[in-house]
């Protein structure tokens, strides 16, 4: 049977919602406060989880969670949409990760992140439990748990005969080992940047600006460079072929988890089946729908709610 396994985070989100972000020394009043199950890979998880309801395709999770009041909530959470989750770890001597989330009106977001027990999710602690991935089709991989577990993890993955699809965020500069250890790296428009030594910018950056960034990672050993361009679209340089899918239009509440539902998009059409011209496309159609509700996990579309904003 196929699988999807996910690498990586849990987070607890605590979200405000406010008018404005305060600026520095300024004390700004919230509008509301929510706690929602988050964390880059429990996200991408969920929401594969979610989309692969009733299918053949399986999906598991391998991280961490810490020793407080809040780790059944995140795994439960996972296992609800039936993700497996024998792979989430206990370090009791830590807490969970916790996100401090910012969701300006408009759907901006700034997030804070404090690791807790994503940070002691060694490669030790993931040897332990990295026999999960031996016949998974694909590994989803981001950056909130330390860079050698997702290096160990990325070559495990290979070994395995794995696809492995890296998330990363939060952006740090890579290691062309770990980029030739990956088939797709999937940065927004401003990882990128900070991938390539950039100086950060709020300009959105123009297709062919993207397209020089790719090939510059494509020469640091990437096989494949997608660029999540938010109202732009996403776009993949690489040996699968170049695409640009563009952006489906909705009104945007949250921003939050979009890149997430986008690659576990991805990654649920690829393990169906689809070619990557229209995984792509529904990948942009999950992170099109996540950001039309608020939180990361409660705002991951099911597979029909997708397929019904596909079709307009
Ligand atoms: O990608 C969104 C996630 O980033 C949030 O759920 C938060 O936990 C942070 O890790």
């Amino acid at each position: 049977m196929k699988h999807i396994a996910v690498v990586g985070s849990l987070n607890v989100d605590s979200v405000v919602g406010l008018a404005r972000f305060p600026g520095p020394g300024e004390t700004v009043v919230g509008r509301d406060h929510n706690l929602f199950p988050g964390g880059k890979g429990a996200n991408q998880a969920f929401a594969a989880g979610r989309l692969l309801m009733n299918t053949d395709v399986h999906v598991r999770m391998l991280g961490q969670v810490g020793g407080d009041a809040h780790a059944d909530w995140l795994r439960q959470n996972l296992a609800q949409v039936g993700v497996n989750t024998d792979g989430v770890l206990v370090d009791a001597a830590v807490s969970s990760g916790v996100a401090i989330i910012g969701i300006e009106d408009g759907g901006q977001n700034r997030i804070i992140v404090v690791p807790g027990a994503n940070g002691t999710f060694n490669p030790q602690r993931f040897a332990s439990v990295h026999a999960l991935l031996d016949d998974a089709a694909f590994v989803l991989l981001q950056l909130e748990v330390p860079l050698e577990t997702v290096h160990a993890a990325a070559r495990k993955a290979r070994a395995c005969g794995a696809a492995v699809i890296l998330d990363p965020a939060p952006a740090t500069a890579l290691p062309a080992s770990l980029l030739g250890a990956t088939d797709f790296v999937t940065p927004n428009e401003s990882e990128l940047r900070t991938l390539l030594n950039q100086a950060p910018s709020e300009a959105p950056l123009t297709l062919s600006q993207a397209q020089a960034g790719a090939q510059a990672l494509l020469q640091q050993g990437a096989r494949n460079v997608l660029v999540k361009m938010g109202g732009q679209g996403a776009a993949n340089w690489g040996e699968a072929g170049h695409f640009h899918w563009p952006a489906f239009d909705v009104n945007p509440v949250d921003t939050t988890a979009a890149g997430d539902a986008f690659n576990a998009g991805l990654a649920a059409a690829l393990a169906q089946g689809q070619t990557l011209a229209t995984a792509g496309r529904f990948a942009c159609a999950t992170a099109a729908m996540a950001v039309t509700r608020k939180g990361a996990q409660p705002a991951m579309p099911t597979r029909q709610e997708v397929e019904a904003l596909m079709r307009t």
